[in-house]
């Protein structure tokens, strides 16, 4: 979601500076390009030759050496985003009142970049007037602010001024600063996972779905704007955003419930879970117990939710099914495509190797009803997941 943002990352004097070297290292690992501006206050808190090697860049910090001049225009100009992090009250104080008296606040006055701050400071500080007047100042301006965390401060104190955790400083910019818009304002429902079938208070019947397709599916249509509810079956996976709705479920039984009452305000559904097609008609309330030499158990079909939304589908709204297929691929994707009256069927065959159930890649086609075939490389499910949501988007403006 970051892949290729140009980050200009300034760090100021204050004790918070040792986790921008951790950001820097998520940010690089996040597929950014990094430059580092420090002060000269910071570079008594960290290292420039740290903040090098990981940014793989030269670490600016004076406004001039002895032959040369830092070109503050350019490091402006250069950054999709200026993110100052850790933000010193002093540094903020500066920027409220448009001093600028080094590098960092030469290139924040001539930065024509979103400018996103994430302030640290003692709970004192940070609850004086002036700090608060300044913080509401550099807000006025248009700069994001992130807010700062309660808990142990660099004083042995506890209270407000921690900055955030270079996790929700990344989380910050990939829901704050790059969200994109083209599925904003739609509500897109997503299932997502296995379903567990219970046999009785301890055994179920399940499969293998990893609930990663579903989960990429969800972050990268919140990060195109959309309004996502994610419907999941039992799994290990978190969403990256705390804006996407989560509803956990375990049964197929549930699972429809909750997308049969939700589906007549939903704009796009997604139904990439792996729902059991069989239920077993007898659910023991009581342990089984090992009696017998064997066990027949016998199972019932599941409502199919794809199926049951293709028949109450309205013509606003568009709906997309997965097909995992060993044989016959294509044959048998563009039956289910007619048969549960989908726009589309994202296509996952077992042949393709490290595709589908459990692999952190996968390989796909997309049929859709009009006929068109679109075939894709393998790639991971995060890149598969934003091919799948832009599709999406090209079609339904299509409709
Ligand atoms: N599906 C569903 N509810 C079910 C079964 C499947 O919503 N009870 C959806 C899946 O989420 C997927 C699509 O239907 O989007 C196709 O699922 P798949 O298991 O490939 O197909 P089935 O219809 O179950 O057919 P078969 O198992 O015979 O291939």
């Amino acid at each position: 979601m970051l892949k290729g943002k140009k980050i200009l990352l300034g760090i100021t004097g204050s004790i918070a500076a040792y986790k921008a070297i951790l950001l820097t290292r998520y940010l690089i690992k996040d597929g950014c390009e990094v430059k580092v501006l420090l002060t000269i206050a910071a570079k008594e808190f960290v290292s420039p030759l740290v903040l090098s090697t990981l940014s793989k860049n030269e670490v600016f910090s004076a406004l001039a050496t002895d032959n040369q001049w830092a070109n503050h225009v350019e490091l402006g100009r250069w950054a999709d985003v200026f993110l100052i992090a850790p933000l010193s009250c002093n540094t903020l104080a500066k920027l409220a009142n448009g001093l600028c008296d080094n590098l960092l606040l030469a290139t924040y006055l001539s930065a024509t970049c979103p400018i996103v701050l994430s302030p640290a400071m003692d709970e004192d500080m940070w609850l004086h007037p002036a700090t608060k007047r300044n913080i509401d100042i550099v807000k006025q301006f248009g700069n994001y602010v992130i807010n700062v965390n309660s808990g142990e401060l660099a004083s042995g104190l506890f209270g407000e001024g921690r900055m955030a955790e270079p996790e929700e400083i990344i989380d910050f910019l990939k829901s704050k600063v790059f969200r994109g818009s083209n599925l904003s304002g739609l509500n897109v429902l997503i299932t997502a996972g296995p379903t567990y079938e219970a046999l009785d208070p301890v055994r179920f019947i399940g499969n293998h779905s990893s609930g990663k397709m579903g989960f990429a599916l969800a972050d990268a249509a919140f990060m195109e704007g959309a309004n996502v509810t994610l419907v999941t079956g039992p799994t290990n996976q978190s969403t990256s955003f705390a804006e996407i709705e989560r509803i956990d479920v375990v049964s197929a039984k549930e699972m429809f419930d909750v997308c049969m009452a939700r589906f007549s305000s939903i704009d796009v559904g997604i139904m990439s879970a792996a729902v059991a097609d069989y239920t077993p008609i007898f659910v023991s309330s009581d342990k089984v117990k090992k009696k017998e030499d064997s066990w027949n158990i016998e199972l019932t079909k599941t409502k199919d939710i794809l199926f049951e939304l293709g028949l109450i589908k309205r013509n606003n709204q568009f709906l997309m099914g997965f097909a995992l297929e060993t044989n016959n691929e294509l044959e048998n994707a563009q039956a289910k495509l007619s048969r549960k009256n989908a726009d589309c069927i994202v296509l996952n065959t077992l042949k393709d190797k490290e595709a589908g159930f459990g692999f952190d890649t996968n390989k796909i086609t997309i049929l859709h009803k009009s006929g068109s075939i679109h075939n894709f490389e393998l790639k991971s499910k995060t890149e598969v997941a934003i091919d799948i949501i832009s599709f999406i988007h090209l079609n339904l403006n299509n409709e």
